[in-house]
């Protein structure tokens, strides 16, 4: 009996964990909306110069709704510094749209304006000549009196997100499945915060479920406490594993192992204490992976603090009629719903189930956070399972209309082109993923550099290593499967986050030379007015810093980091083309040679803020 309630406080005392943690997060929340001050969004140049835009369109056209304008930059072969497409604005006036566009394009060339020239006419495009040298100088005046902080904006000022992300199973290594909803996860976080929100960083553990029925069996049957003190995880792993090939040959196994999860979910206590062992043993092995890769969440509540809550639900949905009790098996189902096929709600045992727990999940989040947006950061497979939650919380009114959700789909990781699975133990651990990652970023590295210090060559390859693995998987587009080719995540040629990262540390070189040789510069005494430029790659690069506070924004709105990375890739690019066309060392003007200085600065600062939006870090020195 003493017993009994000593482990029965011990799955209170963990909900008592799980409280505190909620109202730190309530208390980061509130206190960020209150204090925190954003970037203004429209204060960029290049809202600036679509207000401009926006402002000759209306008087063009007469018309005082024109919505957002879109500016690209147009292929090299065309003149003009930014292209303006008129074909929607046009289809909603009803007006053909080389005719909307010479009204405009004559407009701006009748009027005297701050950052426009002039402009022509090449089908449904306006192309736009600026004034340079004014938009020059405020892009890197802004890049540099904002900093690290350049590219924030308030968009979504006062907002708050949920992202659920990472979640692995306890009991089990973290495999690369989770390091893929962990990596893009952390990327959306960052996205997400950059632009205004405030970022609940959920990781909604796997701590529930029948495969604790079959790890408490393995426990009882062959557990070795030897072996789990000195490796826990991949005694666990194991167990686990040798439940699935034994169950294989004995399939009355299977019932204990589900007889033995119905116990746990009434709180059998010996079983408690077990499942909480386990529970902490794999926390403390997660926690070695986050670290590495940077990751800090704000909970780790997971599905078993939220057994308790289904029941009620069910009872609630049943009685309003959304889901029923099948007569013959006794389990509770809830019926098609248009094309979503049925599906369960409870168990003929009682127990509950990964949906029933992720819809007293659901609304716990709903009404604790009060989120503007809930983000499941999971692999494609569970798409239905999602479609699923999301219906019947909308039709039992656990969330509500205004609230979004989305399931943030993504692929596989594919070993050998095919899929891998703990189970049949063909998964590669993440750990050994990480460290070969750092150890052949070292051979590259030293391949570079023969004497480095080796100290700092093993700083600079942790960076660089994994960089490989975080930049690998964002820059592909997020719902196809991926795989890891060593020679392409670290290509020191392009399209990997060594690339980038070598960019960022080449730029610093020069411009230590460049301070060697002319002595320091003092950048925040270069007033808008001293700076200058020459070369046509000069103001490209501008331009293309000038896009990056769009460019988070539209990574956020798409949900796709990807997109980031493409911009990074050809900021990067520009870049080194800028490189070999100007010389920097021997520019002998002082003005001009203190505003490329100011570019190059403007560069380095947004390769290394768009990586650390990706949570890649970079090395001063490589
Ligand atoms: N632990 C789950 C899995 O590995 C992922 C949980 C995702 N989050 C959720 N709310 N269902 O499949």
């Amino acid at each position: 009996m003493e017993m009994k309630e000593k482990n029965q406080d011990e799955f209170e005392k963990y909900k008592l964990e799980v409280a505190e943690s909620v109202s730190a997060v309530q208390k980061k929340i509130s206190e960020e909306k209150d204090n925190r001050k954003l970037v203004d969004f429209d204060s960029y140049p290049s809202e600036e110069l679509k207000a401009e835009v926006i402002e000759v369109v209306k008087e063009s056209i007469d018309v005082q709704d024109v919505g957002a304008v879109g500016l690209s930059v147009p292929p090299a072969h065309i003149s003009g510094d930014f292209a303006l497409e008129v074909f929607d604005l046009a289809k909603k006036l009803g007006e053909k749209p080389n005719v909307l566009a010479k009204k405009i394009a004559d407009r701006i060339n009748e009027r005297e304006l701050e950052l426009i020239k002039d402009a022509s006419v090449a089908g449904a495009f306006v192309n736009v000549e600026t004034q340079k040298e004014t938009l020059y100088r405020d892009i890197l005046a802004k890049v540099l009196e904002l900093g690290e902080r350049y590219g924030e904006s308030d968009i979504n000022a006062g907002k708050v997100a949920v992202i659920d992300y990472s979640a692995p199973n306890i009991a089990k290594p973290i495999g690369v499945g989770h390091l893929r909803s962990t990596i893009i996860g952390q990327a959306l976080v960052n996205l997400y915060h950059e632009t205004g929100y405030s970022v609940i960083k959920d990781n909604h553990l796997g701590d529930w479920g029948t495969q604790f029925g079959s790890l408490i069996y393995a426990y009882k049957e062959w557990g070795d406490e030897k072996k789990i003190e000195e490796n826990p995880i991949r005694e666990l792993k194991n167990l686990y594993i040798k439940f699935h090939a034994f169950s294989e040959e004995h399939p009355e196994v299977k019932d204990n192992a589900r007889e033995l999860f119905t116990r746990l979910e009434k709180k059998d206590p010996e079983l408690v204490a077990l499942w909480k062992r386990f529970r902490d043993l794999s926390l403390k092995d997660f926690e070695r992976v986050y670290r590495q890769l940077g990751i800090e969440f704000d909970t780790n509540i997971g599905e078993s603090y939220f057994t308790e809550q289904t029941d009620k639900l069910v009872d609630e949905c049943m009685a309003s009629g959304l889901c029923r009790k099948d007569e013959a098996s006794e389990a509770v189902v809830v019926d098609q719903m248009g094309e979503i096929p049925s599906f369960l709600l409870r168990k003929q045992d009682g127990s509950s189930l990964y949906l029933s727990r992720d819809l007293a999940t659901l609304q716990f989040r709903v009404n604790t956070f009060k989120p503007n947006a809930i983000l499941y950061v999971v692999g494609n497979e569970q798409d239905l399972n999602f479609k699923q939650l999301f219906a019947l919380g909308k039709r039992a009114e656990y969330l509500p209309d205004e609230v979004e959700t989305k399931h943030i789909g993504f692929g596989m990781v594919l070993r050998d082109g095919k899929k891998m699975s703990t189970r049949k133990g063909t998964l590669i651990e993440l750990e050994d993923l990480l460290s070969q990652s750092v150890e052949k970023s070292k051979e590259i590295l030293l391949k570079k550099n023969s004497d480095a210090d080796p100290q700092e060559l093993d700083k600079v390859a942790e960076i660089v290593g994994i960089g490989a693995i975080i930049y690998n998987d964002l820059r592909q587009s997020r719902v196809k499967n991926i795989s890891f080719d060593w020679d392409k995540m670290l290509d020191l040629e392009g399209g990997s986050a060594v690339y980038l990262q070598y960019s960022y540390v080449r730029i610093n070189s020069i411009l230590r030379k460049l301070t060697e040789t002319y002595g320091e510069i003092d950048l925040s005494t270069l007033e808008k007015g001293e700076i200058f430029f020459e070369s046509k790659s000069e103001f490209g690069l501008a331009k293309k810093l000038m896009m990056f506070p769009e460019t988070i924004l539209r990574s956020q709105q798409s949900d796709s980091p990807h997109q980031l990375c493409v911009y990074l890739e050809e900021l990067a690019l520009l870049f080194n083309s800028f490189y070999n066309e100007v010389s920097l060392l021997r520019t002998e003007d002082t003005k001009l040679r203190e505003s490329r200085v100011a570019l190059c600065e403007g560069v380095a600062l947004v390769i290394k803020k768009g990586l650390s939006l990706l949570s890649i870090k970079v090395p001063e020195k490589m």
